[in-house]
């Protein structure tokens, strides 16, 4: 499939390809998105196979008006209306009643559907072109980091979709914050750049409050947390402490070394990425692992941050990476 490359300024002629059935590639605050109409389920079927998706795993639907939002949802509960509120357009994703029109292939099968108003101007503007609510998972294929640059989401879907609109670099890099209620009470169902902290200043909780407990059996709330994710090509390995490596045991390697703070010394040969703070480590976590792929390390040896603001949303992600 030939994939037309579109500058952001040029929204509305990627917006015609989701009109006309279409899938596109956009960028939003969180990472890019693999964009279909929702209320077209075959062009959705279109997104699981771009992607390798299993189809048990339902889609989030990006909306950017309140009309839309209505299209897609049900009754919500009260702590849904609240952090709507408090926190969009913005790095959340509500799980909430689906409204019955909704095409069954875009919540695989469940009851509820993920909902999210991006912030991302361009996400914005091209979500108004598209006029209908679009159903995007992150553009990576399966199992796969997620892309937060141009320069990776070609890498990962030139020739899997119709369009890919290029965008900045995303500004958050990690994948938004999933919130679901149970007995209509907020649980985090996968962290991200909003925190437990702040949300449950909103809803006058604790933060402890908002830990998902997994049933034993039956269906589990979220499909996706079951799957593998995250993982560049490389073998990554966690530490918290640069003094934790121990040298004579990775010296088979090409290693590329992720941490906060100060760089260490290191052997030659190395390649390190160091960042001033977690929040800028979160944000080019996937583009690291992206790079130091491309340059052919095959051990990442990454710093973990305590699990605790945006070091959850991290924590997180690096043990999915590290298979943790
Ligand atoms: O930041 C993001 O959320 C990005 C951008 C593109 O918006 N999207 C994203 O989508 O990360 P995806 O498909 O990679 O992750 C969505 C997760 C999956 O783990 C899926 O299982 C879960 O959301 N999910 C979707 N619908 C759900 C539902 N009805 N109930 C529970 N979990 C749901
Ligand atoms: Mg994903």
């Amino acid at each position: 499939m030939k994939t037309q490359l579109i500058p952001t300024e040029q929204v509305k002629e990627a917006a015609a390809f989701i009109k006309k059935g279409g899938l596109v590639v956009f960028p939003t605050e969180t990472v890019y998105g693999l964009g279909a109409s929702a209320f077209n389920p075959v062009a959705c079927a279109r997104i699981y196979t771009a992607k390798g998706r299993p189809s048990d795993n339902p889609l989030i639907v990006h909306v950017s008006n309140e009309a839309q939002f209505s299209e897609v949802t049900g009754l919500l509960p009260p702590e849904a209306v609240a952090l709507k509120k408090a926190f969009w357009p913005g790095p959340l994703s509500l799980v909430v009643p689906k409204n019955e029109n909704l095409p069954e292939i875009v919540t695989a099968g469940l009851p509820t559907v993920a909902v999210r108003w991006p912030q991302s101007p361009v996400a914005q503007a091209f979500l108004e072109s598209c006029g209908v609510p679009v159903a995007a998972p992150s553009a990576n294929v399966s199992g796969a980091p997620s892309p937060t640059t141009f320069e990776m989401v070609k890498g990962a879907m030139l020739g899997r979709v119709d369009a890919i609109l290029a965008g900045e670099d995303c500004a958050e890099g990690l994948e938004s914050t999933i919130v679901g209620f149970v007995e209509g009470r907020a649980k985090i169902l996968r962290p991200g750049s909003i925190t437990p902290e702040q949300i449950s200043a909103v809803l006058g909780c604790t933060p402890a409050d908002l830990v998902y407990q997994p049933p034993t059996e039956g269906r589990p709330v979220s499909p996706g947390l079951k799957y593998t994710h995250y993982k560049p090509d490389a073998t990554v390995k966690l530490f918290r402490s640069f003094s934790e490596i121990k040298l004579e045991e990775v010296h088979d390697h090409k290693v590329g070394l992720l941490l906060r703070g100060d760089a260490p010394t290191v052997p030659e040969g190395w390649e390190v990425l160091v960042f001033d703070d977690w929040k800028t480590y979160g944000k080019s976590l996937y583009s690291s692992f992206f790079d130091l792929d491309r340059v052919g390390c095959t051990l990442i040896l990454a710093q973990l941050p305590e699990e605790t603001g945006i070091g959850l949303a991290i924590a997180n992600r690096l043990k999915k990476a590290a298979g943790v």
